[in-house]
């Protein structure tokens, strides 16, 4: 496995996309803006994160599974995985790449993860997107799938955060002091920044979705 993992992370830059011809108009195609949809893969650090954050009952659903190094190896510690990337030559050359070592439990879709209906029996949801567009709909759309944990780092970017989609959360307007991390993907600081060493507080609205 150590080898495979190394393989694909030595074809990395082979296989960002976002320079190739046609990109451009895929990406339209598929309502990815700006950099949402230019592979990138995570750091080691924040695999590991992951890594242990998922055990032997879990069934995930990997979103934007890039070259599917994590998934390959939560595929080795949980009961099923699936992997859902929108990029064929990403995806393409990954697959090439692990051949008949691909494992039984690990599912790969090449789609738009926004198209399709979550399997059901998903357990947790990881969404290493830095760039992601769509947190809200993909909060809401994992939490109507019976999904109630999602791993992410679209909130915070350069951290890794472990969200209950189920948690009660509050009105923008009771937060008067401290951070606050909102449903539709925005996070943000209410006050003079005498409590910013506190964790946020989850909002179910705030003044960038005006959501109630
Ligand atoms: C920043 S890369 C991260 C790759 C991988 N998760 C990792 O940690 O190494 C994000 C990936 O998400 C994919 N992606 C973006 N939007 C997507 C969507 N709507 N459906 C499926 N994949 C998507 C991109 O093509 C890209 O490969």
């Amino acid at each position: 496995m150590e080898d495979l993992i190394h393989h694909l992370s030595v074809s990395t830059e082979e296989n960002r996309v976002q320079f190739r011809e046609g990109f451009a108009a895929f990406a339209a195609r598929h309502d990815l803006s700006e950099w949402e949809g230019w592979f990138s893969p995570c750091d080691e650090e924040v695999h590991s994160q992951i890594l242990r954050n998922v055990d032997e009952c879990d069934e995930v659903l990997d979103l934007g599974a890039g070259d599917l190094r994590l998934a390959l190896r939560m595929a080795e510690q949980v009961r099923r995985v699936y992997a859902v990337e929108v990029s064929p030559i990403v995806l393409g050359a990954a697959l090439r790449e692990i051949g008949f070592a691909l494992p039984r439990n690990l599912h790969v879709i090449c789609a738009n993860a926004l198209d399709m209906a979550i399997p059901p029996g998903v357990t947790v949801a990881v969404l290493l997107m830095r760039h992601c567009h769509h947190f809200s709909e993909y909060f809401d759309r994992l939490l109507a799938a019976g999904c109630h944990r999602l791993i992410t780092n679209v909130r915070w970017k350069s951290s890794v955060e472990l969200i209950d989609l189920t948690r009660s959360r509050v009105c923008f307007d009771q937060v008067q002091e401290g951070w606050f991390a909102c449903r539709c993907g925005a996070v943000g600081y209410v006050g003079l920044g005498e409590r910013s060493q506190n964790s946020a507080v989850e909002v179910s609205h705030c003044p960038t979705c005006q959501r109630c």
